[in-house]
């Protein structure tokens, strides 16, 4: 059983036509470039791998990938894409689902970690990562550092996107460590036929956490940090950093 909320038909049907941004060759090919000179001559395992945004052009760029995921409909739109043998997908928790075989890297990209609401689990998410990889091998996780510096007191919410099509923010609890996501998005395309100017509402919920408090999860898991960059292309991870990406080797 886990505490992620399970993405619906209706969400992963979705999910690629909103990520034009994500999926553009340069978000792409940086993130590929990094997670391929990672996995060397070895094979990668993606936590969450959701409809192949990243997985299917490492696959292309010659890396054998495997995924876990918790809807099936997310990976019955990756399936679309690219076949079993090419790229295998086991529907499970990533805290929890074992895949056979060793790995060079496992990757949990673009906030996912934060899917699991707990601490135990996110501990355990470590702990799988650890698990499946070889001596030597190494764990990615690409996460926001949470945006606490912009709530002020008495204020709750923080706006992330405010634009003619989408308007994002985000409230906290800050007892429990979580954040829910709030969108409102215009229905329909820009400015076509489908746009019947309404907006639909989504939250999402997720529990944030700080750099240093992931270091001691993997360092439970027998993780070091490795390195830790502000961007795919590399940046220097530095206090005004909205992201990190954070590179864990299991010690040889
Ligand atoms: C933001 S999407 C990321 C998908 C993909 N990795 C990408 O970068 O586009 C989050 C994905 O995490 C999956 N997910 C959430 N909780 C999960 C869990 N506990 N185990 C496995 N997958 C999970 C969701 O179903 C969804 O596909």
């Amino acid at each position: 059983m886990t505490s992620s909320e399970l993405w619906s038909r209706e969400t992963a049907d979705r999910y690629d036509a909103g990520e034009t941004e994500t999926s553009s060759p340069a978000v792409l090919g940086p993130t590929v470039a990094f997670l391929a000179e990672l996995a060397g001559d070895g094979r990668a395992l993606e936590f969450a791998i959701g409809t192949g945004r990243v997985g299917v052009p490492l696959r292309e760029r010659g890396v054998p990938v495997v995924g876990i995921e918790l809807s099936e409909h997310m990976a019955a739109v990756l399936r679309r894409k690219v076949d079993e043998d090419t790229l295998p997908v086991t529907i499970g928790d990533m805290a929890t689902t074992v895949v056979p075989g060793g790995f060079t890297l496992v990757y949990l990209v673009y906030n996912t970690i934060s899917n699991l609401l707990t601490q135990d689990e996110q501990v355990e998410c470590f702990r799988n990562a650890a698990r499946h990889l070889e001596p030597g091998g190494r764990f990615v996780i690409e996460l926001g550092v949470p945006p606490l510096r912009f709530l002020p007191p008495g204020q709750v919410a923080v706006p992330f996107d405010v634009s003619e099509r989408h308007l994002g923010f985000d409230t906290f609890d800050l007892v429990e460590q979580i954040l829910v996501s709030h969108h409102f998005s215009r229905e329909g395309s820009d400015g076509g036929d489908g746009d019947d100017g309404r907006y639909r509402r989504d939250n999402s919920r997720h529990r944030y956490a700080w750099p240093a408090e992931l270091d001691l999860m993997a360092r439970i898991a027998g993780l070091e940090l490795e390195r830790r960059v502000a961007d795919w292309d590399g940046a220097s991870f530095t206090q005004d950093s909205g992201k990190h990406i954070s590179v864990w080797r299991k010690p040889t």
